[in-house]
Parts: C-alpha cells; sequence; structure tokens
C-alpha cells in the first residue's frame, strides 16, 4: 500500500532511522541511486512561500534522475477553484510522487486519500516533518545516538515545527521539552499521540513555561520564527508573548556546555534568537539546512520503493 509522509509520526521508530541512515549514505555519494530515472516527474507544490524546500527538492529529485514540476498554487486550480482530491487523481496519472506544502493539515490528508502516489508534507500550519528529518540527522552527525538526548524548542509551541519537535521526537526516543506561554502550547492531541509513541520508545514530552528551566542541562537548543507564515495579522501580539523565549547567549550558557542550536531558517535576528548565538559556534544552521536536501532525496527513495 502505497506510504505517504503527512506527520512525522507516519514513520515508525525504526523506519525513521532507516531514513536517516540512507540519507547519511547519500550525503556521502550523492548520485548512488536514480530511482526517477526515466526520467519521472515529482509535482512540487507551494501555497506559501519557500526558498530551502523549493531548492531542495528540485535539486534532490533531480539527483535521483528526475524531473522537479514546481507550481505555484496561484497559477494553479488549486486554492478554491479545484478540490485536493480531484487535483490529486489528475496528478497521480503523470507524476511519481506530490510534494505540497500549504496550510491546513486536512487539505493534505485529502490529497493523500485521493491517489496511488505518495503525498509528502512540505509544511503545513501544525507540521513540517520534512525538516524534522534534516534535523535529526543533523543531531545525529554532530552528537550521534538520537535515543536519550534532551532537546528544548522554545517560542510557538503550536507551530508547526513545535509540533513535528514533539512527534518526531517521541518517535526517536528523545526526551523532549517545550517552552512556551501556556496559550501557544502545543495541541493538546498532538502530545497525546506523542506520549503515546514515547512510552514504546522510551523518549518523553515534557511542556513548560518557563524557559530558564526548560533549557536547564539539555543537549539540544530550537527555536523559530514568532510569526509564521499566516499568522502575519497577529504579529504585534505575538512578539509580546514571546519575549521572554528569546535563545541570547544567557539562555544557551545554561544549557550542556557543548549544546547545539537549530533553527529552519529563516530566522529573524534580535527576536527569536540572538545574531550571536545563531552566528556562534554551537549553531549547526548550515548543516541544517544542506541536510534538507538528503533527508528528503532519502524520504523519496524509501516512499518510491513502497509505492
Ligand atoms: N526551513 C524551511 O522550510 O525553509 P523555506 O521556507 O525557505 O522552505
Ligand atoms: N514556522 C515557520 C517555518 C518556516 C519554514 C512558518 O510556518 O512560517
Amino acid at each position: 500500500m502505497t506510504r505517504h509522509f503527512l506527520r512525522d509520526d507516519d514513520l515508525t521508530q525504526l523506519e525513521q532511522l532507516e531514513i536517516l541512515e540512507l540519507a547519511e549514505r547519500l550525503k556521502t555519494d550523492r548520485f548512488q541511486t536514480r530511482p526517477l530515472a526515466g526520467p519521472q516527474t515529482v509535482a512540487v507544490i507551494f501555497d506559501k512561500s519557500s526558498t530551502r524546500t523549493r531548492v531542495s527538492f528540485a535539486v534532490g529529485i533531480a539527483d535521483l534522475g528526475g524531473i522537479p514540476l514546481i507550481i505555484s498554487t496561484a497559477n494553479s486550480q488549486l486554492g478554491g477553484k479545484e478540490t485536493a482530491s480531484d487535483t490529486a487523481r489528475v496528478l497521480e496519472r503523470q507524476v511519481a510522487a506530490i510534494v505540497w506544502r500549504t496550510y491546513a493539515q486536512a487539505g493534505l490528508e485529502e490529497m493523500a486519500a485521493g491517489t496511488t502516489v505518495p503525498v509528502v508534507n512540505a509544511l503545513s500550519d501544525d507540521f513540517h516533518p520534512c525538516q524534522l528529518l534534516a534535523d535529526l540527522m543533523t543531531i545525529r552527525e554532530h552528537r550521534g545516538e538520537l535515543a536519550g538526548l534532551t532537546i528544548t524548542f522554545l517560542g510557538d509551541g503550536r507551530s508547526n515545527m513545535a509540533q513535528s519537535y514533539v512527534l518526531a521526537c517521541a518517535t526517536a526516543g528523545i526526551n523532549v521539552r517545550v517552552a512556551s506561554p501556556a496559550e501557544y502550547a502545543p495541541d493538546d492531541a498532538v502530545v497525546a499521540d506523542a506520549d503515546a509513541i514515547a512510552a514504546k520508545t522510551g523518549g518523553s514530552v515534557s511542556l513548560f513555561t518557563d524557559p530558564i528551566e526548560a533549557v536547564a542541562g539539555v543537549d539540544v537548543v530550537v527555536t523559530d520564527t514568532w510569526v509564521s507564515m499566516g499568522k502575519e495579522d497577529e504579529k504585534a501580539a505575538r512578539l509580546q508573548s514571546f519575549g521572554q523565549y528569546q535563545v541570547n547567549a544567557e539562555l544557551m550558557a545554561l544549557a550542556k556546555p557543548d549544546a547545539l542550536f537549530l533553527h529552519c531558517l529563516p530566522a529573524d535576528r534580535g527576536f527569536e534568537v540572538t545574531a550571536e548565538v545563531i552566528d556562534g559556534i554551537q549553531s549547526v544552521v548550515w548543516d541544517e539546512a544542506e541536510n534538507r536536501l538528503h533527508a528528503q532525496k532519502a524520504l523519496l527513495v524509501w516512499l518510491l520503493e513502497r509505492a
């Protein structure tokens, strides 16, 4: 049966590890496999802006022997004019996979339910699972085994990045902490799903409102923009609410001395993170951005093997 990747917990711990290990092999030998030779086409659809996701999928699909077809929703019939499921039925006759950056998670679910080709979530309002594969790959490169590490995400706990951290880390057996104002805590249902996974993998999920308590002694510190795409109208209130969650040198000093700093980018220096931290020696954000390419190639190879 076709496998899709709509949320981080669409993979088991073993499957996640399999993809991360394949990503590492593809990083050392970039053109070793060409499952899209033909060339076959992969549709990559954007309802929201993107630099990294657009480039890494386009380059990755080409590396795998295929052709990326980048579709902007504004110039397509998607986005009110045609349903996701009708679009899926049209695309599946011609493309090997569908990658989609969108708003509602429900749209991705509708697309996946309507097609026999793999559908990949390239960011929704709720999750950013491709980013988490790259983040976990980066952490493995710098720290080795994932299970047993402790990672803190600070800022907007309800964001796609925070919620993907919760699910992906629980899957990997990591102790994940989210520090956010109470009203921006991750969704209860996401936390419940992650708790159930963590009970099997040995990970854990803990929610904090105090950023100082949340970063004490941790292996990895992560943040993301306080104003995700689609939330621009709430900017003023958000800047007010998230001020005390800024990752600065004082906060980083409370984590382990060699703690890593990650950020999916784009970053707003001076808001969620200071320039000193993101441009400092503990930051691995450029490896993280490069690893989007390798992780997504591994994901596509893995999904195409099962299609
Ligand atoms: N991190 C990330 O997804 O970046 P883009 O919005 O540039 O794709
Ligand atoms: N949380 C951010 C991630 C951007 C890659 C957003 O959704 O805008």
